[in-house]
């Protein structure tokens, strides 16, 4: 325990977008910290991969040598240097040290976190990462202690700043993928490799955090199904658009109750229609917003900045004053929670309806054809839409919105009703979410 007065040693990991405004609010808010945590916090030292580069910062402070800067005089540990190694190993030391660990990275997290629980309880650390998921949006302090009380059954939002800032230009303006994706980049929102926001890697790590602290149940980025934004074409959003809907990238966290009573998670990322009624609809940019819904809460929006380097420093100074506190104080965060121990559905399984754009013949039949598949497959239609094709003779567009079904079973009939001799092209297809079906 420091005592009062005593300032707290703080070692930064990284100074790249989110480490640069770390440094700056730590300067700019210097006063009002020591006020808040009831000592001063003193940064000791910054490491980072080129100094040169770094001329906005003390050059006495930087160095190239992390493990030597962990193994230091640093009482706290702040990582934002992203991904697996060298992350892994300095984290592991600090916490195993006793030393706090503050960290906005959730791939290592959604990966090690048990390695990293594990070496904070052997020493009684605290280990902070709500800057690891949805940006400056405070998400995962609630989960851990506000909603501690109550029984959360299902989580779901966007949760990737990049994709939603792809898909919302896509959306507005029609604009190609490669140049917003790039935009995204200058702008300090997408990971220093953006195929993980792509490819759907960053949310699902995100995933997994959220359904790990919800159904306290441990569980990694390989539990989650994933697909990216990276097959979204703009005939997606145009089908999506022709009957009031609109595309996103989802996270979605389920407890699910199995016939025999017994309980599963399932956790999910992928794009997917919603109505542009819905609130996440008009989630646009690099915003995220997440629904949280709990038995005895009901429903819950979390919503704000989920990406950039001035909105996530906010969420790690948060967790700085939280851990700092705790060492002028002596208490200690939450440990992880896993003891529910929940099992992890497979996709195949779980519950979700389609969206299914079809170019087909226009003759007597077809849409007896069409729907026979769906029978076949015990898949129930919700809503069909026909319609002549301009400029093409004896072509009709066909549109089939099905409701609730396994995702195993939907899938299986998308690939028959391929193989249809009337079916022209299979023109979009995508889950539906947020509606009634
Ligand atoms: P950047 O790529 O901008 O910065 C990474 C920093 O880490 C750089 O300063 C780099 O040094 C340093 N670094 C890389 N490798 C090493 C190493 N081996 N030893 C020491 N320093 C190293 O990343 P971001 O700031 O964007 O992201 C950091 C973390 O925050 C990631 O985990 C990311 O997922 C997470 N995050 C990012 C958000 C964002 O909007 N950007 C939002 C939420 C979380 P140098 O500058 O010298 O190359
Ligand atoms: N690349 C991430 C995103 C950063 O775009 O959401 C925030 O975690």
């Amino acid at each position: 325990m420091t005592n009062s007065g005593e300032p707290i040693k703080v070692a930064l990991l990284g100074c790249g977008t989110v480490g640069t405004e770390v440094v700056r609010l730590l300067r700019e808010q210097a006063d009002d910290l020591t006020a808040r945590i009831g000592a001063p916090v003193e940064l000791v030292g910054i490491a980072v991969r080129r100094p040169h580069k770094h001329t906005d910062v003390p050059a006495e402070l930087l160095t190239t040598d992390a493990a030597a800067l962990v193994a230091g005089e640093a009482d706290v540990i702040v990582e934002v240097i992203g991904g697996i190694d060298p992350a892994r190993g300095l984290l592991t030391s600090a916490l195993r040290e006793g030393k706090a660990v503050v960290t906005a990275n959730k791939a290592l997290l959604a990966e090690h976190g048990g390695e990293l629980f594990a070496a904070a309880d052997a020493s009684g650390a605290d280990l902070y990462f709500e800057a690891a998921v949805a940006g400056a949006i405070p998400l995962l302090r609630p989960l851990r202690e506000s909603l501690a009380g109550d029984r959360i059954t299902r989580v779901m939002g966007i949760v990737n700043g990049t994709t939603n800032y792809i898909l919302s230009a896509m959306d507005a303006t029609g604009s190609g993928y490669g140049e917003t994706l790039e935009e995204a980049s200058r702008l300090g929102y997408a990971e220093a490799d953006p195929t993980a926001d792509v490819d759907g890697f960053d949310a699902a790590a995100k995933a997994a955090i959220l359904a790990s602290l919800s159904f306290h149940t441990r569980v990694t980025a390989s539990d989650v199904y994933r697909e990216g934004i990276a097959s979204v074409t703009a005939s997606d959003i145009a089908a999506a658009s022709l009957l009031g809907r609109t595309v996103k990238l989802l996270a979605i966290c389920e407890r699910v109750l199995g016939e025999d009573g017994t309980e599963s998670v399932s956790v999910r990322v992928h794009p997917a229609m919603i109505p542009r009624t819905h609130q996440l609809a008009s989630v646009n940019g690099a915003f995220n917003a997440v629904y949280v819904e709990a038995e005895a809460a009901g429903q819950l929006m979390f919503y704000g900045p989920g990406a950039g380097g001035a909105p996530t420093a906010s969420a790690v100074l948060g967790d700085l004053v939280a851990v700092a506190r705790n060492k002028v104080l002596g208490g200690r965060g939450p440990r992880e929670s896993a003891y529910a121990d929940l099992p992890v559905r497979p996709m195949g399984e779980t519950l979700t309806a389609y969206h299914i754009s079809l170019d087909v013949d226009d003759q007597p039949g077809v849409l007896t054809q069409v729907a026979a598949m769906f029978a076949e497959h015990g898949v129930s239609i919700a809503a069909v839409r026909q319609e002549g094709r301009e400029g093409e003779s004896k072509a009709a567009s066909l549109v089939v919105v099905t409701h609730m079904a396994p995702d195993e079973a939907l899938r299986s009939t998308v690939d028959k009703i391929a193989g249809l001799p009337i079916v022209r092209e299979v023109a979009a297809v995508m889950r539906v979410e947020g509606e009634q079906l």
